[in-house]
């Protein structure tokens, strides 16, 4: 029991000290620094050496389903691009765009949002001899709205549907979620439906884009590509790419062909007719693992491999723990971590024992941390074993962990969000690197490696100028939290606001025009 303690949920009022927590002879923690935490883990790490739970993975984990950084680290999007075997997006790509598009490179190429490709450099060769290529992006419907997160690779595809003057396919997968989210095919298609309209506010041509429903579309030329890759694709391969069990139901094994095909031009025979052009992807990097496959497969049945052009993700308001280390530090059985990977496994007695302090499932705000906890700012969970409550020191994440995710409201900013929504949720859940009073601040600087508001501007705020200020003069101390958040909030009000105005003005015949199958004239002009 080095760094958590155990309680029985009978005596609630014996907390420990955080230093009793930490262990004697541990470096001390201090408030002010932040970076003392992972040490804490680290060293965590090294007495666990021979624990019986080591065999938990401790690789970053990033897939279509799951993404979770090291230890509650940050990701590592250089090991990324290593594991994965794609390309970085340099600085000399981004200026061939601007020469080739004639117009300033988006913000998410300036700022290094989107920073991993494969072949788009190819892309541009053939652009440059004058031949085409068009855009594929997609969306799983698995909530009402769209967070901001969502909202990246559409707002940047839409940029380079503008700059190439290309067409673009855009695939709602009713079909994945409804397998994944355990919906009912009915309601998959609803939030698809619903989702599309966002997704046509973001300002798509209509002249240049054709949106579908795997459950509408699926069929003739594009089922029989399907069919072209499964046949290339053994069950050991896809279990290798997706990480597959022989507990998951075969609808998710044989799904992956429907995210691929869409990458062929002849899966839209009402546009492409019979022309094998090339195809660009922008996506999240999430997303690899479906078109590395694709790639494998596409010389192989007589296609071009698509291009791709990947993003970072959004990071979520605060920073959570990666539930590996929280499992390693809290000793949890096998069963346990079992029961980990679902529900919230925070019992009634687990609240009683707090005495009524709120709690987050992903960590306490400093202010609600009940004694024991204090000094542990934002790393820590309670976590149910079959014996006993403990609580289990994580490290903090950085503030940039994972990505922002659908399921928990208090994480993500929503296309939906209310002015006033926008403004408690980032006064009252934005992680800040600022430090804690006024003085150390203003000694000290914020920390911006861990300072959401920070990192939301860089995706947001158009500015470089402005984004530079603000970066000296927070960084500096000389700005305080408190005058960053508002910037933020203004930034984010007026990007939702705009969002919303053009969403009312969707109307379902829209919808049907972009959704219906038809050929596009125009779309090269
Ligand atoms: P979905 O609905 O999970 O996500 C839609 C798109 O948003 C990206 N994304 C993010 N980008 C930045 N920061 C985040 N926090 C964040 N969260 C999600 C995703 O990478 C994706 O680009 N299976 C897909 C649907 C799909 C698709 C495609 C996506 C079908 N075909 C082709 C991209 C390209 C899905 O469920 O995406
Ligand atoms: N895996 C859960 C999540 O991230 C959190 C969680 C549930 C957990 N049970 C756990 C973490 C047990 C550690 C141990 O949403």
């Amino acid at each position: 029991m080095r760094f958590f303690t155990s309680l029985n949920p009978k005596s609630s009022n014996s907390p420990a000290s955080p230093q009793a927590v930490a262990g004697a002879g541990k470096p001390k923690f201090s408030p002010e620094n932040l970076t003392t935490l992972p040490q804490v883990v680290a060293m965590e790490k090294m007495e666990l050496k021979d624990d019986k739970n080591k065999e938990v993975e401790e690789e970053q984990v990033v897939n279509p389903w799951e993404v979770s950084a090291k230890d509650g680290g940050k990701i590592d999007y250089d090991k990324l691009i290593d594991k994965f075997g794609c390309q970085r997006l340099d600085e000399s790509l981004i200026q061939r765009v601007q020469r080739l598009t004639n117009r300033a490179p988006h913000v998410f190429l300036r700022r290094g949002v989107f920073f991993a490709h494969r072949d788009f450099n190819d892309i541009l060769d053939s652009y440059e001899k004058g031949e085409k290529f068009y855009l594929y992006t997609g969306r799983g419907p698995s909530s009402e709205a769209l967070h901001l997160g969502h909202l990246i690779p559409f707002m940047f595809t839409k940029y380079l549907q503008d700059a190439f003057k290309v067409p673009l396919v855009i695939q709602l997968t009713d079909d994945e979620k409804c397998m994944w989210k355990n919906l009912s095919v009915e309601e998959s298609q609803r939030l698809a439906r619903e989702n599309a309209k966002d997704i046509i506010a973001c300002g798509f041509d209509i002249s240049k884009t054709f949106i579908f429903s795997d459950f509408d579309y699926v069929g003739g030329a594009f089922y029989k590509n399907m069919v072209r890759v499964a046949k290339c694709v053994t069950y050991n391969k896809v279990v290798g790419i997706f990480g597959f069990t022989g507990e998951d139901h075969i609808g998710k094994v044989s799904f992956p062909p429907v995210q691929a095909v869409p990458s062929f031009p002849s899966s839209f025979p009402h546009i492409f007719g019979n022309e094998n052009i090339r195809c660009l992807i922008p996506c999240a990097i999430d997303q690899d693992p479906y078109f590395r496959m694709t790639r494998d497969v596409a010389p192989r049945i007589g296609y071009h491999k698509p291009a791709l052009i990947e993003s970072s993700f959004f990071p979520a308001l605060q920073p959570h723990y990666h539930s590996n280390s929280v499992m390693k530090g809290a000793r949890l059985s096998p069963l346990a971590i079992r029961r980990g990977e679902g529900s919230s496994p925070i019992s009634g007695e687990a609240r009683r024992l707090q005495n009524g302090v709120p709690w987050r499932r992903k960590g306490i705000r400093r202010r609600d941390a009940p004694p024991l906890l204090l000094g542990f700012r934002d790393c820590c969970s309670f976590v149910e074993t079959s014996s006993r409550i403990a609580i289990a020191i994580a490290a903090p994440s950085q503030g940039e962990n994972g990505k922002m995710s659908a399921s928990d409201p208090n994480s993500a900013i929503y296309v939906t969000d209310s002015a006033k929504d926008i403004k408690n949720k980032i006064n009252r859940y934005a992680f800040s690197g600022g430090r804690d009073s006024i003085e150390l601040h203003r000694k000290y600087g914020a920390n911006l490696e861990v300072d959401i508001p920070f990192k939301y501007l860089g995706f947001f705020l158009d500015d470089d100028a402005e984004l530079e200020h603000i970066r000296e003069e927070y960084g500096s101390g000389r700005m305080l939290t408190g005058e960053i958040k508002k910037r933020l909030v203004e930034v984010l009000t007026d990007l939702v606001e705009r969002h919303r105005r053009a969403r009312a003005a969707v109307t379902d015949e829209m919808v049907d025009a972009f959704m219906a199958v038809r050929p596009l004239p125009n779309m090269f002009k």
